[in-house]
C-alpha cells in the first residue's frame, strides 16, 4: 500500500477512536427481506447481476503459462479460460458444440499438444476452441460448418492481476465493449497495490452454504458483530470498533482492525503504517470479497444455489510469489482453516438459522444501522443495479 494511503488510513482511525466513533452512513436504512427470500427476485437477480456484468473468474497467477487453463462454474454456466500461445487470454463456454458435454473435465491444469479432446464422442478442440477432429464421423457432419462448430467464446479481460469473464446467454452480446479500466472504480488504485499479479494459489475450496447469496456477502460488510459474535476468537485480536468502511464505486471496502495498530499510536502521523494491522477486505459488486491479510490475499466468489437459500461459496487463499518454503505453505493452509472455522462454526450457522426463519415469513425487514455503511452502499448499489 502506498504510504499516502497508509497515512489516510490510520489518521482515520485515529481520528475515529479520538471522537469514539467509527465510519457512519448518512442514514440507517431499511431492508426488505423480500430479497433473500423470493425465487422471482433471484430469477431477476440472475439476469441482471449474473449475466452481461464482468465477474472476477480467477488471479492472473493461476494462468501464468500459456496453454495453462482454469474451469468454474459462474452462477450454473460452466467457464474454460485459457492463456494462448500469444500470452492473451480466452473465456469459453465449456461445452461440446455436438451434444454438449464438458470438454474441459479437470478444474486447472495445461493443454498439451493437439488439444482438447470431448470425453463423449472424442471431438478434438485446439486451445483457441476450434474444433479440429471427430474421429470415426467425418462422413457424418460432412455437410456441417465446420467453423459453426468452435466452442462458444466470452468477453474475458484482466486488471491489474485478477482476470473477470462476462457469462451471456447463447445468442447474446451482453457485455461487449466493457471498458476494463472501470471495473474496480474508485478503488483501483488500491487494486493496483494489492499486486495480485504476483500472488499463486495455494488452496481452494468450494461448498454450497444454506444462505441466499447475498446473506454470505452481508457477513463480511460490518465488524460491529466481531466483539459479539466472535468473543472467543476473532475478538481477541481484532476491534468491532471504530471500523472504517468506504465506498469506493462499485466497490466496498471494509476493514477489519487488529488491535496491534495501537502500536501506531505515538509515531508522527507521517510515519504510522496501517495495513499490518488491517484486514482490506474489498467488495467486488455484487459477488466477490478480495481480502488482504498483511501477507496474503484470500477471495470469496458467491454465486445463487439452486435456490433463494442456497448459495455456492469458493473460498481460496493465496500467497505472494510462487517459490514459498514449505513453512510458509503450510502458515497459509492452516490461516485458510482458522478462518473457515470462524466463518463455517460463527457466522454462518448465525445466519442459516436467520434464513430458515424468513423462509417462513419470520420478518418482513431487517435494520441498517448509520453504524453499517458498508451493508448500506452495497444495497443500495444493488438496487440501483436491479432497477437501472
Ligand atoms: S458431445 Fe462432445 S463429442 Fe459428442
Ligand atoms: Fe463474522
Amino acid at each position: 500500500m502506498r504510504t499516502e494511503r497508509e497515512v489516510e488510513l490510520s489518521d482515520e482511525f485515529f481520528r475515529l477512536l479520538e471522537t469514539k466513533g467509527t465510519s457512519m452512513a448518512a442514514k440507517p436504512r431499511t431492508q426488505v427481506t423480500s430479497v433473500y427470500t423470493d425465487p422471482g427476485y433471484l430469477a431477476d437477480e440472475r439476469r441482471t447481476l449474473f449475466r452481461g456484468r464482468p465477474l472476477l473468474f480467477c488471479l492472473s497467477g493461476e494462468l501464468a503459462e500459456p496453454g495453462a487453463y482454469v474451469t468454474a462454474e459462474l452462477d450454473g454456466l460452466p467457464v474454460v479460460v485459457l492463456r494462448g500461445e500469444d500470452e492473451h487470454l480466452r473465456a469459453m463456454v465449456n461445452m461440446c458444440s455436438h451434444r454438449g458435454a464438458r470438454i474441459y473435465t479437470e478444474e486447472r491444469g495445461t493443454v498439451q499438444g493437439r488439444g482438447v479432446s470431448c470425453p463423449f464422442h472424442a471431438w478434438t478442440y485446439d486451445i483457441y476452441g476450434r474444433l479440429m477432429g471427430q474421429p470415426l464421423a467425418r462422413e457424418g457432419f460432412k455437410d456441417c460448418d465446420r467453423d459453426a462448430l468452435s466452442m462458444r467464446h466470452l468477453d474475458v479481460f484482466e486488471r491489474h492481476g485478477a482476470v473477470f469473464v462476462t457469462p451471456a446467454d447463447a445468442g447474446s452480446d451482453a457485455g461487449e465493449g466493457f471498458d476494463p479500466t472501470k471495473i474496480f472504480g474508485a478503488a483501483d488504485d488500491d487494486l493496483r497495490d494489492l499486486n495480485l499479479k504476483d500472488c499463486r494459489l495455494v488452496e481452494s475450496h468450494t461448498r454450497t452454504i444454506g444462505l441466499n447469496w447475498k446473506l454470505v456477502i452481508d457477513t463480511f460488510l460490518e465488524s460491529y458483530h466481531v466483539f459479539s459474535l466472535h468473543r472467543d476468537t476473532l475478538a481477541t485480536r481484532q476491534l468491532s470498533a471504530p471500523g472504517i468502511t468506504e465506498d469506493l464505486g462499485p466497490v466496498g471496502l471494509v476493514v477489519g482492525i487488529r488491535n496491534s495498530i495501537f502500536e501506531e499510536q505515538d509515531k508522527p502521523s507521517n510515519e504510522r503504517r496501517f495495513s499490518p494491522h488491517a484486514t482490506l477486505q474489498y467488495i467486488l459488486y455484487p459477488n466477490v470479497i478480495v481480502s488482504h491479510q498483511i501477507d496474503h490475499i484470500e477471495t470469496w466468489q458467491v454465486c445463487p444455489g439452486a435456490g433463494p437459500d442456497e448459495a455456492l461459496v469458493r473460498t481460496s487463499i493465496y500467497s505472494y510469489g510462487s517459490d514459498i518454503d514449505e513453512r510458509t505453505e503450510r502458515y497459509l493452509r492452516r490461516s485458510i482453516e482458522v478462518l473457515m472455522a470462524v466463518t463455517d462454526e460463527e457466522d454462518f450457522p448465525q445466519v442459516v438459522q436467520t434464513q430458515r426463519a424468513l423462509m417462513a415469513g419470520g420478518i418482513g425487514q431487517f435494520t441498517f444501522g448509520r453504524n453499517e455503511p458498508g451493508l448500506i452502499a452495497y444495497h443500495e448499489w444493488l438496487d440501483d443495479a436491479m432497477t437501472t
